[in-house]
């Protein structure tokens, strides 16, 4: 028996990780890995619901991947196809109705449900949107397929915060943090599967709060850390995302002590104004975000900053927006995502009266775009003719090219003398020389 099975992953790092327990999972049930959609049995989208018409792109999509199931049928080697992830959550049996050629359905929180939901898909479309009351990561499988350099682990999933504009809330359900035992375990694991990096993942990683190892009491992120940092051959950990609210003082320390935490953080804004973080039900002012950047700076010096800012969100004026583009300029940026406020169904802000014009916010998000790309500009600049640590992942695009990243995650292509060599770099630690910096990425060489 060797079916084949597709995974698609949109949106998050979470619904990479998903994907990859998705497939450990579907190993189980005698699944292999296929390239694409035309050489599987079972093709799964692991969707993303957070911004923009997500719903509709994935019923665009399906509705090509519905003809090849056709032709399928007609030559008697069935497709099966599947949705999961947020979307999935979100639309629920809406999907079966727009979709009813579609064989599972299945919830962030479903996956090791799977199987019983292959079985009755044999019997027409099978649908899993619960919230189960327990959690998935007690029954699937730990990770058996040696993996990545650079590899996901998902500590807390869920969301209590309820942001005005966020779906997570609703489609990945309540805060929920795994066990530092099981965490550790499945890290060790990792490191044995070859990686040499890894990135703790969850909605809200830094309000990670999972029993601790003797079941006394509760560890949060900083402590968890200090144990990972423990497992021989975890040359760096990092983790994303977190919400300014729980950077606590454990975490900011661990910055400082733990050499294995990588000097970089993405820590999402969201704005710079106090009136619209205030509507945004951020719980935090534009002073506790500098404050905490200030300690984070005073406990790890060389740490870059990433974050996430959203233009337009209702009520959001010109005086607003420019106190965005300050705290920009006050913080000074390695990198950012910016988005234009999209209004989430069933979200507080969607119903606002107070919504911005689509052209103003267009124009927002270019002016607050041009300046955080000048900003990655510079900070890229700044390592030029520098020396730096770099992990090696993967042979790059170009031949005898081998890709890697810096502490404070700039990719950076390195020229080898032969494809040998660039095998064997694949997983080292090894220190490079900057030539030259460009807006997504650098060029070095070994350093003698
Ligand atoms: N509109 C625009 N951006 C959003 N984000 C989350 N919800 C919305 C929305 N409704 C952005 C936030 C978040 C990132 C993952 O996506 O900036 O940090
Ligand atoms: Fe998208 Fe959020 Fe779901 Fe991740 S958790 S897939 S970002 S909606």
């Amino acid at each position: 028996m060797n079916k084949k099975a597709f995974i698609k992953s949109y949106g998050c790092q979470m619904n990479v990780y998903d994907s990859a327990r998705m497939a450990d999972v579907l190993a189980g049930l005698g699944y292999g890995k296929a390239a694409g959609p035309e050489e599987a049995d079972l093709v799964i989208l692991n969707t993303c619901h957070i911004r923009e018409k997500a719903a509709e792109k994935v019923y665009s999509e399906l509705g090509r991947l519905r003809i090849l199931k056709d032709q399928r049928g007609r030559d008697g080697t069935p497709l099966m196809l599947g949705v999961a992830g947020c979307v999935a959550q979100a639309e629920g049996e809406e999907m079966l109705r727009r979709a009813p050629y579609l064989d599972i359905v299945v919830g962030p929180q479903a996956y090791h449900r799977l199987p019983d939901l292959l079985a009755r898909a044999q019997h027409g479309s099978a649908i899993d949107t619960e919230f189960p009351p327990e959690p998935k990561f007690d029954f699937l499988p730990a990770p058996s397929v040696p993996g990545a350099v650079s590899a996901f682990l998902t500590v807390q999933e869920g969301c209590d915060k309820f942001c005005s504009f966020c779906v997570v809330p609703y489609t990945r359900g309540a805060e929920f943090s795994r066990p530092a035992s099981d965490v550790i375990d499945e890290a060790r694991r990792l490191v044995d599967l070859g990686a040499r990096e890894i990135t703790l993942l969850g909605q809200n990683v830094n309000a990670y709060h999972g029993a601790a190892p003797d079941g006394a009491a509760e560890w949060g992120l900083g402590r968890l850390i200090r144990a990972l940092a423990e497992i021989d051959r975890l040359a760096r950990i990092r983790y994303t995302t977190s919400h300014p609210r729980d950077m606590d003082d454990a975490l900011i320390t661990a910055h400082g002590v733990v050499p294995q935490l990588m000097p970089y953080l993405h820590l999402p804004v969201q704005s710079g104004a106090d009136r619209i973080l205030r509507a945004m039900n951020r719980r935090h002012g534009v002073d506790d975000y500098l404050d905490i950047i200030d300690r984070l700076r005073a406990s790890r010096p060389d740490i870059a900053l990433s974050s996430d800012f959203i233009v337009g969100h209702p009520g959001e004026t010109d005086k607003d927006f420019t106190a965005t583009l300050d705290l920009v300029r006050r913080v000074g940026f390695a990198q950012a995502y910016s988005f234009k406020y999209s209004p989430r169904p069933g979200t507080p802000a969607a119903t606002e009266s107070d919504q911005v014009p689509e052209d103003v916010k267009s124009e927002r998000l270019a002016v607050l775009h041009d300046l955080l790309e000048e900003q990655q500009r510079s900070f890229n600049r700044a390592t030029e003719g520098r020396v730096v640590p770099v992990l090696f992942e993967r042979a790059g695009r170009r031949p005898r090219q081998v890709t890697g990243r810096t502490p404070w995650m700039q990719a950076v292509h390195v020229e080898v003398a032969d494809a040998n060599t660039g095998a064997s770099l694949a997983g080292a630690v090894a220190p490079v020389e900057i030539l030259a910096a460009k807006t997504n990425s650098l060029a070095g060489r070994i350093a003698a």
